[in-house]
């Protein structure tokens, strides 16, 4: 099965425009793009169009599915106003070992990024545009000085404040997992910990709920319309040593978003795309995918767990 053609690998130093200055890069690359890959925006500067083509590692599916290797805060790759749904799990700054940055910054530094990539991801979806962010119900490790955090609250307040409208919250009870690790003081009032094993979807749009964009063709079943409609899920977490990266979402996750909030056919942004998992439901399920990892080694997992996984040109996901 041909996925893709037009291996390249060179090394370069080339200038880009960011914003209004200049700054140059030194670049090496290998990557694997396919032939004719155009998804950058066409108004720009050829020199620009270039440097950004190569920051698409992959693409499949004649470009349906394609993977950026950039920093989500600073990518100009996605066009502002083109993404139908935006699927995501951010790094949670639990002190997670990632391959390329830092999961343990202060807690005010990390409200700080998250303010940035949700002012970000705001201007990439249409108006009817959607977004399903995965997240903890709050942080019961990590710096000690700090305490214990009420993330999704904070979060929640920020995506509020930078524009986005809020429409629901749905539990996930990741029945496989244990979050225990301690119980404070045993079977005394002195200073018990109380831990939910729970991880929350946050359903967020941009202007107005009601879908008028795309094609109008939803591919949920009767039986999965009702029970996701009721905002338990109850599935298993995914194995990190199985899938090879330290905080991978299980497939279902993002299928159930797709399929409840997508139409057939439309764009779904992953920002955070990690080890791929949602350009895999993506290409199961007919929807055009884009997701964006800074580590290159993940792009490399991402793209490997798709031809594997993502049975291209194969059956579709029930
Ligand atoms: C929680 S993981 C996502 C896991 C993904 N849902 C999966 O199923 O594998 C967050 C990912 O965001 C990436 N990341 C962190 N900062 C980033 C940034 N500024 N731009 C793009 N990716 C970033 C990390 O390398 C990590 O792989």
């Amino acid at each position: 099965m041909l996925l893709y053609e037009g291996a390249m690998e060179f090394s370069a130093i080339y200038k880009m425009k960011v914003g209004p200055e200049w700054r140059t890069y030194n670049c090496h690359r290998k990557d694997v793009v396919e032939e004719g890959a155009t998804d950058v925006n066409e108004k720009r500067s050829s020199s620009e169009l270039r440097v950004e083509r190569e920051k698409v590692f992959f693409k499949a599916k004649g470009g349906e599915i394609t993977i950026i290797n950039d920093d989500f805060l600073t990518t100009n790759t996605i066009p502002p106003d083109s993404i139908d749904l935006i699927v995501t799990s951010p790094p949670y700054n639990v002190d997670i070992h990632y391959e390329s940055f830092r999961d343990d910054i202060p807690y005010e530094r990390y409200l700080e990024f998250t303010k940035k990539w949700l002012r970000k991801a705001l201007r990439l979806v249409k108006p009817d545009g959607r977004m399903c962010l995965n997240i903890p119900l709050d942080k019961s490790k990590g710096r000690r000085e700090e305490g214990f955090q009420s993330v999704y609250a904070d979060i929640l307040t920020i995506a509020k404040e930078v524009g986005w409208k809020y429409f629901s919250t749905i539990i996930w009870n990741e029945s496989n997992i244990s979050r225990r690790t301690a119980w404070g003081s045993w079977r005394s009032a002195s200073a018990p910990y109380v831990i939910a094993p729970v991880e929350v979807i946050v359903v967020l749009y941009r202007n107005r709920w009601k879908k008028t964009s795309g094609s109008g063709i939803s591919d949920i079943t009767r039986e999965e319309f009702i029970e996701w409609t009721n905002g338990i899920w109850t599935f298993s977490g995914e194995s990190r040593k199985r899938i090879g990266h330290p905080a991978p979402f299980p497939l279902e996750l993002p299928k159930r978003c797709i399929k409840l909030f997508s139409f057939v056919g439309d764009v779904v942004l992953d920002p955070f795309l990690g080890s791929g998992t949602t350009l895999i439901a993506c290409a199961l399920l007919g929807r055009r995918g884009i997701g964006v990892e800074i580590d290159r080694n993940y792009c490399e997992l991402a793209k490997n767990r798709l031809i594997k996984e993502g049975n291209i040109l194969q059956t579709k996901l029930k």
